[in-house]
């Protein structure tokens, strides 16, 4: 029997990572056989499916459905299950994309099997210690026997911790290669036209992190600034679930509808990366839509104090606007 590698993926952000790494395996060993592990950290289809649909990843060979809940919850879940797939099939290697919980989970149990890890995306550092995914993430490349950096920042990054030699590589930006496969399909589909706004006259936004959106004064101020700013350009807001919540908690809903703001639920891969290509700018807190548009050459805002991806204001159109609203 060949050795198998085992792919740990769970929210929206592992999937583009990972689909073209498990492609290119297929490609080069037909017979390899990877074995897909889907958490279940997300799990509404706009959350989930859709993203296996259009990225033509298989169905997953095992759904842990760990949902929703506190750090140390849905961490520990993810541990339980995974480590169940992984005595079960002893997988010679597990892939782990990206920063969320499930790659924490992922990477840990395998490493206390014995089963190396590969992560991807591995380097990256915001150096604030009040994001969640920054402890995911060291926690994650220091477990890890291969690395796979997308940038030279993040080698270095790595080098600076004592993580150096034949682990790291530098291999690109697979969440990259996702957006060149498929923005011309994203584009084809026109997204625009169901908000009623044309190419390069919107602006497309996100935000989901729970230093903006769990904070009520500060979520109260960037709702006011998006409303002032649709009265110049119409917005496009594919609104996060935890943003859904908080707009609702926060009885900040009424006000985007009532404005030029375009409301939705989060959107399928093809249909936001559409509007992300054609978007006159884009407002964000994600860590990935920094790069799609730094690849795509559309002008971002980010309204972080820190991005763990530098490069995207350094060679890129990103700008960091701070955890200032009102700068918006
Ligand atoms: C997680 C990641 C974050 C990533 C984001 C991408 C961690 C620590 N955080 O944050 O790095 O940027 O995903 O989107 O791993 N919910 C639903 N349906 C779903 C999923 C979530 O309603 O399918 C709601 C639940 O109320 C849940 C909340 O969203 O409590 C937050 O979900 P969770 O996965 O805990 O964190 P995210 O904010 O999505
Ligand atoms: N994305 C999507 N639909 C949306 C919002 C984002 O398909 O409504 C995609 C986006 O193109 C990118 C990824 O989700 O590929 C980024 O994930 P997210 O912002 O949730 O997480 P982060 O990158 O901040 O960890």
């Amino acid at each position: 029997m060949p050795s198998r590698v085992c792919f740990v993926v769970g929210a929206r952000p592992n999937f583009m990572k990972a689909a073209p790494v498990l492609r290119a395996l297929r490609a080069a060993d037909p017979e390899s056989d990877p074995i897909l592990v889907h958490t279940g950290q997300h799990y509404d289809p706009e959350m989930s499916g859709v993203f296996l649909r259009q990225l033509d990843l298989p169905t997953p060979d095992v759904f842990l459905g760990v949902g929703s809940g506190t750090h140390a919850d849905q961490t520990a879940r993810a541990l339980v299950g995974v480590e169940q797939v992984l005595l079960e099939h002893a997988p010679a290697l597990v892939v782990v994309p990206g920063d969320v919980n499930s790659t924490l989970a992922g990477a840990l149990a395998a490493v206390k099997l014995g089963i190396p890890v590969a992560h991807l995306e591995a380097g990256l550092r915001s150096f604030d210690p009040t994001m969640p995914e920054e402890h995911n993430r060291r926690l994650t490349d220091h477990l890890s026997a291969v690395l796979l950096a997308h940038s030279q920042s993040a080698v270095d990054n790595l080098a600076a911790e004592g993580i150096g030699g034949a682990s790291v590589h530098l291999v690109g930006n697979t969440m990259i290669d996702s957006v060149l496969e498929h923005v011309e399909a994203a584009r084809a589909g026109r997204p625009w036209d169901a908000f009623g706004v044309e190419p390069g006259g919107y602006g497309l936004v996100t935000l989901h992190r729970p230093a903006l959106v769990d904070d009520p004064e500060l979520l109260r101020a960037a709702v006011g600034a998006l409303v002032e700013l649709a009265g110049t350009f119409p917005l496009v807001f594919p609104v996060h679930p935890r943003t859904i919540e908080r707009l609702a908690v926060a009885g900040l809903t009424d006000s985007l509808e009532r404005s030029n703001v375009h409301l939705s639920p989060p959107l399928g891969y093809l249909e936001f990366l559409g509007l992300e290509a054609e978007a006159l700018v884009v407002l964000t807190d994600s860590g990935g839509v920094q790069e799609e548009t730094t690849a795509l050459g559309v002008p971002c805002f980010t309204l972080r104090d820190a991005t763990e991806r530098p490069v995207t204001i350094e060679l890129g159109t990103n700008t960091l606007l701070g955890l200032e609203p009102e700068r918006i």
